[in-house]
């Protein structure tokens, strides 16, 4: 890379601090004006040391004043991300961000805007940290045709689901990410699957060219989960997965002209214990994408903290200097706010059900139960075969069967005399 630019930077914390740091080293020539912080006294000092005469500020205005080539984003506040990101492609500079929550809410109306001012977007940080899975998409993997993504694209879950799996509590689990300083003190984007959520909206506009809103994934978090649970999944053969997956209906999969009809969705999930998506341990991130050319493709990576990141947002700085610097295009970005998406009840899996019944029951007597509500029961073990059941509870497994019919099976059998409480439906994923 040659040549001089000028950047401004807004956030100066656990991102912001690993790309300030790194920016001299790894893009010399290229230097930071200004940064936006809430507090800039907090900052002074380390701004002085790393970026000699760095302006600090808590006035956007002043960032935006400045004239910079590029304005990196990493603050993670959602309407000052976007006043940021129209103020500075309007005016035909670069905006890296790594603000999932604005780039999924706004990423259609910002990608015109990126096109029509014929200035740079871009955001692989926003997904994966450290994983380059949205270069993935947009460069390598581009005229390959989608047909199913699974990813695990949240780190604090899947550290907290490996916890769990080796007994803790969700409370225990969730405490130890804060104090590795995964987990902020409010998780709740995590637990509840919003971060996810918002993962796969970015993800799945890369893949079928068409931005969904964030509310329209069916979403799922692990609030519910209890250590057992993770046992049981262990003692089938699989490990328990907080699973994004995007897939888009079998009749339009194929045909390059039908506009697809994609099912998106969050959940926990149960997957097999060789698949890629059971090997990522900790904080550890991966993405499965079957394609039609290509076939399966699988990503994995480290997907948080602040170095990690700060790859991301450098990388994506470099390449959108470069290109600015040779005076060519930015690569096209979907900019259509129209991804049809599937109705989520239609999602077929096989599934493992924690159940306990109002009384005392056989086996046959359960089987029977669950037959009746409209489902297959494959398997059935009580609290003697299991370890970690309480006594009154059985596990069953499922046949294949689509998520309405699941529920609709939840709801008869809570209906009956000898009413079942559903204390977990887990679908299993297929290999
Ligand atoms: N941390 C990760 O591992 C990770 C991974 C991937 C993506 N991200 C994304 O990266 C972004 C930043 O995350 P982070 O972990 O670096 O956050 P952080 O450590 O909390 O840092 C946020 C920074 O932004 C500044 N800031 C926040 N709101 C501001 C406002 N309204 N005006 C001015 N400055 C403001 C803060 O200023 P003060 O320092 O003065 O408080 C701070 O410097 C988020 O979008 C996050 O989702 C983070």
């Amino acid at each position: 890379m040659s040549g001089r630019a000028r950047i401004g930077m807004a956030g100066w914390g656990t991102v912001g601090g690993a790309v300030a740091s790194r920016l001299g080293e790894r893009l010399p020539g290229v230097e930071l004006v200004v940064a936006l912080v809430r507090d800039p006294g907090r900052h002074r000092e380390e701004a002085r040391r790393l970026a000699g005469s760095v302006i600090l500020t808590a006035d956007p205005d002043e960032l935006l004043g400045a004239d910079c080539d590029a304005v990196v984003e990493c603050t993670g506040d959602v309407p000052l991300a976007l006043r940021l990101a129209r103020a500075t492609l309007s005016r035909g500079a670069a905006f890296v961000t790594a603000n999932k929550q604005c780039v999924a809410l706004h990423g259609a109306e910002l990608a015109s805007l990126a096109e029509r001012s014929r200035a740079a977007l871009a955001f692989e940080a926003a997904v994966g940290g450290g994983m380059p899975v949205v270069s993935l998409l947009l460069h390598a993997l581009r005229t390959d045709r989608p047909r199913r993504l699974l990813a695990v694209v949240n780190g604090t879950t899947n550290l907290v689901l490996d916890r769990m799996a080796a007994g803790d509590t969700l409370e225990a689990a969730l405490a130890e990410a804060r104090r590795t300083g995964l987990a902020e003190a409010d998780a709740s984007a995590d637990v509840d699957a919003h971060d996810p959520a918002a993962k796969l909206v970015i993800l799945a506009a890369l893949l079928w060219r068409g931005w969904a809103r964030p509310e329209a994934v069916h979403r799922q978090g692990i609030a519910d989960l209890a250590p057992v649970d993770l046992g049981v999944a262990h003692a089938l053969g699989y490990a328990v997965r907080l699973v994004a997956q995007a897939e888009a209906a079998a009749a339009n999969g194929d045909d390059p002209g039908a506009s697809p009809e994609v099912a998106l969705a969050v959940e926990p999930a149960l997957v097999p214990r060789g698949h890629p998506l059971a090997q990522v341990e900790g904080a550890g991130n991966a993405v499965v994408l079957d394609s039609d050319l290509a076939g399966r493709t699988v990503l994995t990576g480290t997907g948080a903290g602040g170095v990690p990141t700060a790859s991301a947002v450098l990388s994506d700085l470099a390449q959108v200097l470069a290109a600015r610097w040779a005076g060519q295009a930015p690569p096209p970005l979907p900019h259509t706010p129209s991804l049809r998406v599937a109705d989520a009840g239609r999602r077929r899996a096989a599934a493992v059900w924690r159940l306990a019944p109002g009384r005392t029951t056989a086996r046959a007597e359960l089987a029977g139960a669950i037959a009746a509500a409209g489902l297959e029961p494959r398997r059935i073990a009580g609290a003697g075969e299991l370890a970690g059941l309480a006594d009154e509870e059985w596990v069953a497994v499922t046949g294949v069967a689509t998520a309405a019919r699941r529920a609709a099976a939840a709801a008869a059998l809570a209906q009956r005399p000898d009413a079942y409480a559903v204390r977990s439906c887990l679908p299993m994923l297929e290999p």
